[in-house]
């Protein structure tokens, strides 16, 4: 065989193989030169200003990367973010991951009125009716747990909690993972239920 094609086909050999062992690392540096169309929602530092418009600063970058591809491929639909991921490669995707979460989320307040029905929610859960607490996956100061995927909540916007909530409940947000964790837990949220948690959530840190 020709020399030069047989080195050709062991480089792509090993250029293969090297990618195999060495998957996407995001850089946040890198992310920050890719995001500033996302800010007009969710803040240069995502820390966004509007309740309905979810924080992204300091959430978990595992959690953030399943949300783009989901978001990108339609499992999370969003119009808001209709097209907006379309030409962004997996190396983009990691590296706005990696931005977001190398920021610091900010922390809002709880209502008093809410704390106490939310709070019991959130550390006890209802296990009459087999609910676990949040505290199990979301962390007790609310962090979540990045390297397994679960989502920071201590601080994020009250709305938006919310509305997550609800739509795991009906059924209208179906990407939460293989088990379909949050929509077990949510159809044991009544309106109520979730008004308070996610008040109390937005308080936490
Ligand atoms: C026009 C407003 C708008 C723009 C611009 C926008 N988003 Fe969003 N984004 C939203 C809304 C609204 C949601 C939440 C939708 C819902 O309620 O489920 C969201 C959700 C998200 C989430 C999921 C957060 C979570 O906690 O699950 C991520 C990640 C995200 N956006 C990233 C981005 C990135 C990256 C960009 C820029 C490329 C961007 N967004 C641009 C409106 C916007
Ligand atoms: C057994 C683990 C587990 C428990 C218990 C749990 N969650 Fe979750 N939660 C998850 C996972 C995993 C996700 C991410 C789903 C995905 O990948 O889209 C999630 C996502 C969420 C989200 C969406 C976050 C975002 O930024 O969009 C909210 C809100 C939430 N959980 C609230 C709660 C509340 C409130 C409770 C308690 C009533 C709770 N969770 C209990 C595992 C759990």
């Amino acid at each position: 065989m020709n020399k030069v094609l047989v080195s050709l086909l062991l480089s792509l050999g090993v250029s293969a193989a090297a990618q195999a062992a060495n998957p996407i690392v995001g850089d946040a540096e890198a992310g920050k030169a890719k995001v500033a169309v996302c800010g007009a929602c969710h803040g240069a530092d995502g820390n966004s200003a509007a309740p309905n418009f979810p924080k992204l600063a300091g959430q978990g970058e595992k959690y953030l990367l399943k949300q783009l591809h989901d978001v990108k491929s339609g499992k999370r639909q969003i119009v808001e973010m209709t097209g907006m991921l379309t030409n962004l490669s997996d190396q983009d995707l990691a590296d706005i991951a990696a931005y977001f979460a190398s920021q610091k989320m900010s922390v809002g307040a709880a209502d008093p009125a809410m704390v106490e029905r939310g709070e019991a929610l959130f550390r006890g859960g209802k296990l009459a009716e087999g609910m676990p607490a949040c505290t199990g996956c979301h962390s007790p100061d609310g962090a979540g747990l990045a390297a397994a995927g679960y989502p920071k909540l201590g601080g994020q916007h009250a709305a938006y909690v919310a509305k997550q909530l609800t739509d795991f409940r009906e059924g209208n947000r179906t990407n939460d993972g293989d088990a379909m964790i949050m929509r077990a837990i949510a159809a044991k949220l009544s309106n109520k239920d979730i008004e308070a948690v996610s008040s109390y959530v937005q308080g936490l840190h």
